[in-house]
């Protein structure tokens, strides 16, 4: 890429999220998404850092105003009404003022407070905002272990496949199928209006979407009460060791502001989150896997899920064996990182997290492999990832096989990461 096509896309980028700015938080895109996603505004501060460091710090701020007294903070905030979106807010029945979601999300913000916090310029305002932010955020980790680690086994587990950010994965086949659809009240999907519903979730699988949010409301959300409550609690690697390196990157925040207390407490979380995620470790596979939590069975399938883990202070052989399917991956795709292996027959190109590339789990990817000095195929992740800026724009996920511009365009965390990856190319 010359110097001037960078500094075009960095300024398309820069479009897209003021584009999709609603003030004091961004929507993921018109139309199909109109509210604010909590993974999505943690990615979308890191690309605002760029430009707008302020804009940066509002973004997490407005994320944590919603925080539930109970230390969780919800996947999606209303904070409009818009029609255009199902599961709407009569559907959750959170109660809460602002309506929200009453699952969670991929915890992104220890990671990302730490990225904002080294990087701001304006170190008073940095050490004023991260001093804030610090309290609330290990409140939702606290909250975490308490309510989705019941037995202390170090590992948390999802409730519902939408708490995992990779929706209709190839992973939650299997434990989805003990989820019953028996009483929920008719319903209208909004998604496939906007969006292929070739390239969308199938109507089984909303299904049980909607008697998982039925079920949790009919316990009034009681987090207490969830998680031993749920047909469907899986133990993600992926979203283990964002969570991990969260409570990591937290630590260090927290000790940069004379918290001792606050770090240790989450160096030992991390710790024994590490440990545990060594039992979710295939030979077979060279990756790690789910665990399905009612079963007490690793679930063979072979998904970016146990890719992600890299992106914590894995051992560095396993980081090198994730590297090498990588690799793999790369001799038979025009672009990486397939959200599922394209080897696997259930693999399907185009179908949301069956397969499509993500820019956002390659640049957790990245980031990982970086630090683990895999340096070779971070540099075949990054070039993927511009290539397909370049060919085919802000899209919400992409063809692996064709780099085709899939779901929503003009797509906020798309656009971030976007800016995120040209200061590592550079
Ligand atoms: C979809 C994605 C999820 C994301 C949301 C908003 O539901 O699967 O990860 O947070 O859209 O972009």
């Amino acid at each position: 890429m010359t110097p001037e096509d960078k500094s075009r896309i960095f300024n398309l980028a820069i479009e897209v999220l003021k584009e999709n700015d609603r003030g004091a938080y961004t929507v993921p895109t018109k139309g199909l998404y109109p509210f604010q996603w909590n993974w999505d505004s943690c990615f979308t501060a890191l690309g605002q850092a760029h430009f707008d460091e302020d804009r940066a710090w509002t973004e997490m701020e407005t994320l944590f105003e919603h925080q539930w007294p109970d230390g969780m903070v919800p996947h999606i905030i209303f904070h409009v009404h818009d029609d255009g979106y199902f599961p709407g807010p009569d559907v959750w029945g959170t109660g809460r003022a602002t309506p929200t979601s009453g699952i969670t999300q991929p915890p992104i913000a220890g990671f990302a407070l730490r990225q904002l916090f080294e990087r701001s310029a304006d170190r008073t305002a940095a050490e004023r905002r991260a001093r804030a932010l610090l309290p609330k955020i290990e409140k939702w980790f606290a909250w975490f272990y308490a309510n989705r680690d019941p037995q202390g086994q170090g590992l948390v587990a999802i409730l519902h496949p939408w708490e995992a950010g990779r929706d209709n994965s190839i992973d939650w086949d299997e434990a989805f199928d003990r989820v019953p659809t028996e009483g929920i009240a008719p319903y209208t999907r909004r998604d496939t209006q906007h969006a292929d519903p070739a390239h969308r979730p199938t109507k089984a699988q909303y299904d049980r979407y909607l008697w998982l949010v039925e079920h949790f409301r009919g316990l009034g959300w009681d987090n207490a009460r969830l998680h031993d409550a749920s047909p469907f609690q899986v133990v993600d690697p992926g979203f283990n060791a964002i969570l991990i390196r969260g409570c990591q990157d937290l630590a260090v925040v927290a000790e940069a502001l004379g918290r001792a207390d606050t770090a240790a407490r989450n160096r030992n979380r991390a710790a024994r989150g590490l440990a545990a995620l060594e039992n979710l470790w295939s030979d077979r596979h060279g990756q790690y896997l789910c665990l399905d939590r009612i079963t007490g069975t690793l679930i063979d399938s072979p998904s970016i899920g146990g890719l992600i883990p890299v992106f914590a202070a894995i051992p560095k052989s396993r980081a090198a064996a994730i590297g090498q399917v990588i690799q793999q991956q790369a001799t038979r795709l025009k672009y990486v990182i397939a959200s599922h292996d394209p080897d696997d027959p259930r693999f399907e190109a185009k179908r949301y997290w069956r397969g499509p590339v993500w820019l956002v789990v390659n640049y957790l990817i990245v980031d990982g492999l970086l630090a683990a000095g895999e340096t070779e195929v971070a540099a075949r992740v990054l070039r993927s990832s511009l290539d397909l800026i370049e060919q085919s724009g802000f899209a919400e996920y992409y063809d692996p096989l064709t780099g085709a511009p899939c779901g929503g365009g003009r797509f906020t965390w798309t656009a971030a990461m976007v800016l995120e990856f040209l200061d590592i190319a550079a």
